[in-house]
């Protein structure tokens, strides 16, 4: 299987070290979950890169004869001539995953586990979802999405630990976790209950700036598919759980120094894109007059856990309102930052960035007519102060009121998604160029 690795692994959607050398592989836990053929193992492996090492999760299915239905999953074959494939993708073993988690077993040195007093049923398909994920999820008939944690760090991961201290404490915000599997060093798998009727904010946003866009002559406030409602109702579940996470894990006031420290990281992540994206040169001075202002904040800042990868995707709307999901924070950062303390204004940037998104990548894939530039402006201001007035509402703290804090944070977050966007899709590297260009004029 190893030799198949090299060239699989940087295939995969959710592999996070793509473009780098790898320099070796080395399987690191390799445990049989199903005898016979089909067969099931779980394997974690670690890819050295270099300077760092980064382990992944597997479940590799093995296979005298490959059914066509799996061929897509393919990763290679053994000494024997079997077929190696991703069984992530294969519903005769994950439903295996269920009964394991169901009868809370220990299972060659995996813990399956579940919260007390929840059944869980068996009988149920499991099939991959579609979307563009870091991770993979498995979802099992309507009724539970199994989340497979694929870059695996030693510890509690955020998303459980989170999910599971909101829901503690009663909020409807969070989809409370089922149950999880774990080894002894590491969580790997979360499962929740499925939302079958929810749609994701991104999808949902992106079909009132369709419906805007094909309403020529109307404004953002005048159009069927407005969602200013929506974005002043997600600003208040944003504000509900953080203070909700204030509460109930660490949180402390920074001092005034930290502010100075944060710029200083800004600064050096400035210098750092600037050598991958040279056009950022142009609004260089901008960016480091907005991240000296917070340096010279004369007040410590309030710190807490965060969402830490805040956008439109990371939550669902259903019927009784917005959930928020994937408390994981950034995979490509290592987990000590994931889980640092940092100020709530963090993922307020991170949701305004998405705002802006929503609103201009349609515009970015074609040649855009200026009238649309207007809508998209408007659409954007529209549901960030939406977002805002309702963060504002829910907890008495209104985040325009951080101007300088959020203005600096949302730069940052800016001059991250420059470098993304040349290295991955070169033709939306004009919309945070531009919501710079807007940001510092
Ligand atoms: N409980 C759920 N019910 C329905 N869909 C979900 C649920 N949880 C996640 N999803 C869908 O799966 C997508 C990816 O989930 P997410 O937790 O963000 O995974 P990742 O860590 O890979 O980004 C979400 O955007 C959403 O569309
Ligand atoms: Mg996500």
């Amino acid at each position: 299987m190893i030799d198949a690795l090299p060239q699989w692994l940087p295939q995969q959607r959710w592999f996070g070290a793509k473009g780098r050398e790898i320099h070796g592989i080395d399987i690191v836990a390799d445990r049989l979950l199903v005898e016979g053929d089909p067969s099931l193992r779980h394997v974690l492996v670690a890819v050295d890169l270099g300077e760092d090492t980064e382990t992944y999760q597997l479940l590799v299915g093995c296979r005298e004869e490959l059914p066509t239905r799996l061929a897509h999953a393919t990763i290679g074959t053994d000494k024997s001539g079997n077929a190696l494939y991703d069984a992530a993708h294969d519903n005769e073993l994950t439903h295996v995953l269920l009964q394991l988690i169901r009868g809370g077993e220990d299972e060659a040195g995996l813990r399956f586990r579940h919260l007390p007093g929840v059944d869980i049923e068996t009988d149920l398909t499991g099939i991959v979802m579609g979307a563009e994920q870091s991770n993979t999820s498995i979802v099992f008939g309507d009724s539970y999405i199994l989340k497979l944690f694929r870059k695996v760090a030693p510890g509690l991961n955020p998303d459980l630990e989170i999910t599971r201290a909101l829901a503690d404490t009663g909020t409807r915000a969070v989809v409370p976790p089922l149950g999880w599997i774990e080894d002894e060093s590491a969580t790997l798998a979360m499962m929740q209950p499925f939302l079958k009727s929810a749609s994701d904010g991104w999808s949902f946003a992106v079909t009132s700036v369709r419906d805007l866009y094909a309403e020529g002559d109307l404004h953002a406030d005048e159009v069927g598919g407005d969602f200013a409602g929506e974005s002043e109702r997600l600003g208040a579940v944003t504000a509900e759980v953080h203070a909700l996470l204030a509460e109930v894990l660490p949180s402390r006031l920074a001092d005034e120094a930290e502010n100075a420290a944060t710029a200083k990281q800004m600064h050096e992540r400035l210098d750092a894109a600037l050598a991958v994206v040279p056009e950022l040169a142009d609004y260089a001075d901008g960016l480091r007059s907005a991240y000296d202002a917070l340096a010279e904040l004369r007040a410590g800042v309030p710190v807490q856990r965060i969402h830490g990868d805040f956008h439109l995707g990371q939550a669902l709307r259903v019927d009784d309102g917005w959930k928020l999901i994937d408390f994981e924070g950034e995979p490509a950062r290592p987990l000590s930052e994931r889980i640092a303390l940092m100020s709530p204004m963090r993922d307020v940037a991170g949701m305004l960035r998405s705002f802006d998104y929503a609103a201009r990548h349609l515009l970015a894939e074609q040649a855009a007519a200026p009238n649309l530039e207007y809508r998209a402006t408007e659409w954007a201001e529209r549901n960030r102060d939406a977002f805002c007035s309702g963060y504002a509402r829910a907890c008495g703290h209104d985040p325009r009121d951080d101007a300088v804090l959020l203005r600096a944070m949302e730069l940052d977050k800016a001059v991250y998604e420059v470098v993304y966007e040349a290295r991955n899709r070169p033709t939306w590297l004009a919309i945070p160029l531009g919501s710079i260009e807007r940001l510092v004029r």
